[in-house]
């Protein structure tokens, strides 16, 4: 038998138990594969003496980093602790030391990627990250590799899935955002602190990364425009249905000859496109490509053993590389410098949902004011009488983000409008 690859595990937690338990559950298949044993020779904690979901050797867990990352004998190291703080130093020693990193951080790449790719290139080494997005989901490799000869155009996904099974459950069961939000957390999908989630930061920190190697151009966390679900209402999913949408939390990277945008918030998306279909905890990426046309990569975003599928696949690739000694094939992929469009520079379409007194001449004034800053009104239907008002949903054509929002804020400004009640972008083409 080949001597075995020495791993350093930096953190045991729902990731890092996954991937002690597919090496374990997987090992002799992965062996045959790698023609060499994988051996997790020491494994980084906080506490020793935590109950842990998988049975290690307690010899193994240490509270030292430096047993791990000055182990000459460890090729490759591990990071599934998470945070921007301790993950972010362990990775770059890690990096000039030469070794091999595998991570599933998103939040450290979609801030300071370029710090660590700068890292694995300098010291001729690198650095791996397919679980970051879309957890078990195969998507950065197919955009680095298998896309690589497209001009990619767009990528749209839906990249949290505890948001995703919050959508769902209010348009499937009619209940509201805090009731299913708590049913979440029961659930264990939701953190207790489920902020990063609804308000949207988690999936921004995905399509940082995402457009970065779409566009080959460094988009980081903060040039990502975002919006949460917290204010999506069933009234306003129930509305959407009877249009022909599902509500969905989107992640959208396109890129046209004046640069690109990259924005996360709620939209209305066409029932009859594949990302409506997209439920509960479920994750899914939409690529489109010159050559490939529309592709689809679906399945599941999060949890031990899907994230640990991602994580055990990039070992056996950094495995792979140090025995064929072609570490850093693909290396940073920047290299261009886009602009990052500003939210109001982008050009969609909008669903609004207005509350106005219903007296005659209303309409025509609201139609007015959207004329005056060119938004062309698609449809308007007067839903329903809330007393002396009556509230209006409209659907807009594609306008300018800018125009919409200086048209709203007069509206908003009329003694006739009591409301602007809701507003939500478009998606995915027409609903039919
Ligand atoms: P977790 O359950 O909170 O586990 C974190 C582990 O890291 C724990 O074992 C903890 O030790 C250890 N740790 C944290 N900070 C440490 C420090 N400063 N020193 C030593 N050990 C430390 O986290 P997770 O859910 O597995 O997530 C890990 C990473 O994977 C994160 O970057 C996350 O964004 C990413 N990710 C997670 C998922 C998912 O489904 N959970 C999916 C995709 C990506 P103790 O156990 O002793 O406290
Ligand atoms: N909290 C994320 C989600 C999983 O709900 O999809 C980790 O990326």
């Amino acid at each position: 038998m080949s001597e075995p690859i020495h791993i350093g595990l930096l953190g045991l937690g729902t990731v890092g138990s996954g991937v002690v338990q597919l090496l374990e559950q997987n090992g002799a298949a992965i062996t045959q594969k790698l023609g060499r044993p994988l051996n997790i020779s020491r494994i980084l904690v906080r506490d020793r003496e935590r109950p842990r979901q998988v049975v290690v050797d307690p010899a193994v867990l240490t509270t030292d980093p430096q047993s791990i990352l000055a182990d000459p004998d460890i090729a490759i190291i591990v990071e599934v602790m998470g945070g921007t703080g301790a993950a972010r130093d362990y990775i770059l020693q890690s990096l000039h030391r030469g070794k091999s990193v595998v991570t599933a951080n998103k939040d450290l790449l979609a801030l300071y990627g370029k710090e660590l790719f700068d890292a694995a290139e300098a010291h001729a080494t690198e650095i791996l990250f397919e679980a970051s997005v879309g957890g078990g989901i195969p998507i950065i490799h197919p955009l680095k590799e298998c896309l690589a000869g497209n001009r990619i155009h767009q990528v749209m996904g839906i990249v949290n899935g505890t948001t995703n099974y919050i959508l769902t459950k209010m348009s499937r069961e009619g209940r509201n955002f805090a009731e299913v939000l708590r049913e979440a957390q029961d659930l264990g999908y939701a953190e207790a602190d489920p902020t990063a989630d609804i308000e949207g930061d988690d999936a921004a920190r995905k399509m940082a990364i995402l457009a970065s190697i779409a566009f080959s151009t460094r988009i980081t966390y903060p040039d990502v425009y975002k919006e949460g679900i917290s204010r999506i209402t069933t009234q306003d999913i129930s509305y959407a249905a009877d249009l022909g949408y599902a509500v969905k939390l989107l992640g959208i990277a396109r890129e046209d000859g004046e640069g690109v945008e990259v924005r996360v918030h709620p939209a209305l998306v066409p029932l009859s496109h594949p990302l409506a279909a997209v439920s509960d905890v479920f994750n899914a990426i939409f690529v489109e490509g010159d050559a490939v046309g529309e592709t689809m990569f679906y399945g599941r975003g999060a949890g031990s053993l899907p994230t640990a599928s991602a994580v055990v696949g990039d070992i056996m690739e950094a495995a792979r590389n140090l025995q064929h000694r072609t570490r850093g094939r693909i290396s940073c992929t920047c290299f261009y410098d886009k602009p990052v469009k500003p939210i109001g520079d982008i050009i969609t379409k909008y669903y609004l949902r207005l509350i106005v007194a219903d007296r005659p001449g209303v309409l025509a004034t609201i139609a007015g004011v959207f004329g005056d800053r060119e938004v062309s009104l698609a449809s308007v239907i007067q839903e329903r009488m809330l007393g002396e008002l009556a509230e209006l949903v409209l659907i807009t054509h594609h306008v300018r983000e800018q125009n919409l929002q200086e048209a709203l804020h007069v509206l908003a400004g009329l003694p006739v409008v009591k409301e602007i009640a809701c507003i939500l972008r478009v998606e995915g083409g027409e609903a039919r």
